[in-house]
């Protein structure tokens, strides 16, 4: 089997290629063995990065807000592509355009799987606005006390790994979410109990969170980012899922656990 991992420097992607050592490593500046020259703003990369593959994970472009063409483009090329998993969103629904367009598109192909993730414990470290805050020692959001089932990056590629290399397809949605489902302020409090650095969490109106987030992002995206939070604060994302014990069968990292490792 040859994968093509789209995305295969980011969170997920290379977090998955670590696990599928011999995989394509899709990326726009591809700089080591085993990578491809593959970037959805420029179709002619897609020939040679989908030469001799059967089977793609696929992360959508990054940013813009209808990637169905795109991407409808991209896997119709994809002839002898036997699998797609999809990394989707458990904050996306299905809809006709935009990123909720994706899965219809996806189960065309012969074989399938989306992913379903909630949202990344990842984003309380590296470049993300969350990181950010705990390095100011503030998490600043507009989801109130609601919980959600933050989940490491690390078991949803171990999902995918499954997803892509079983014997059997596993033709549907996979849900995926952490151990447990915690509140900003519990995070927070566990980072502080881990680091011995106070780490508050500040819960603003969805319309004060869109305005901060429009100082450096599309005014489009800041609404629809505040909006996701103001979903997490009606408890859209309360919930925990067995998929990663039962896809992998070992149970998902804690987000303790989690922040642990990131500090040691
Ligand atoms: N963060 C969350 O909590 C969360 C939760 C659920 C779902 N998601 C989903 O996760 C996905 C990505 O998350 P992320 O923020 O962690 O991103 P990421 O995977 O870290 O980074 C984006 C990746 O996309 C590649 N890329 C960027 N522009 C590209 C282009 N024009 N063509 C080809 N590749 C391109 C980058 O590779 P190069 O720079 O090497 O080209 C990089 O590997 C999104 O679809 C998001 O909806 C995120």
């Amino acid at each position: 089997m040859n994968v093509l991992v789209i995305g295969g420097t980011g969170t997920t992607g290379s977090l998955l290629a670590k696990l599928l050592p011999h995989a394509r490593v899709g990326t726009r500046k591809p700089v080591r063995d085993g990578q491809v020259r593959f970037d959805w703003d420029v179709p002619a990369t897609f020939g040679t990065a989908l030469d001799g593959v059967d089977r793609v994970y696929l992360i959508p472009p990054v940013g813009v807000a209808d990637p169905a063409p795109v991407v409808e483009s991209f896997l119709v090329r994809a002839r002898l592509v036997r699998r797609v998993v999809l990394l989707s969103s458990s904050a996306v629904p299905e809809s006709a355009t935009g990123m909720g367009a994706l899965p219809a598109l996806v189960r065309t192909m012969p074989e399938w799987a989306v992913l379903r993730p909630s949202w990344f414990m990842q984003n309380f470290t590296g470049d993300h606005a969350v990181a950010a805050g705990v390095r100011d020692g503030e998490i600043v959001t507009a989801t109130g006390d609601g919980r959600i089932g933050f989940v490491d990056a690390a078991d949803i590629a171990a999902v995918a790994a499954r997803a892509l290399t079983d014997p059997l397809p596993h033709n549907t949605d996979h849900l995926i979410t952490g151990p447990e489902a915690l509140s900003y302020a519990d995070a927070a409090a566990i980072i502080t109990e881990l680091t011995g650095r106070p780490v508050a969490h500040r819960s603003v109106s969805t319309e004060e969170l869109t305005g901060r987030l429009a100082t450096w992002l599309p005014p489009e995206f800041a609404v629809i980012l505040a909006k996701l939070d103001e979903d997490i604060r009606g408890g859209a994302e309360d919930r925990v899922t067995s998929t990663v014990l039962d896809v992998t069968g070992r149970p998902p990292r804690s987000f303790r656990d989690f922040f642990r490792g990131f500090l040691s």
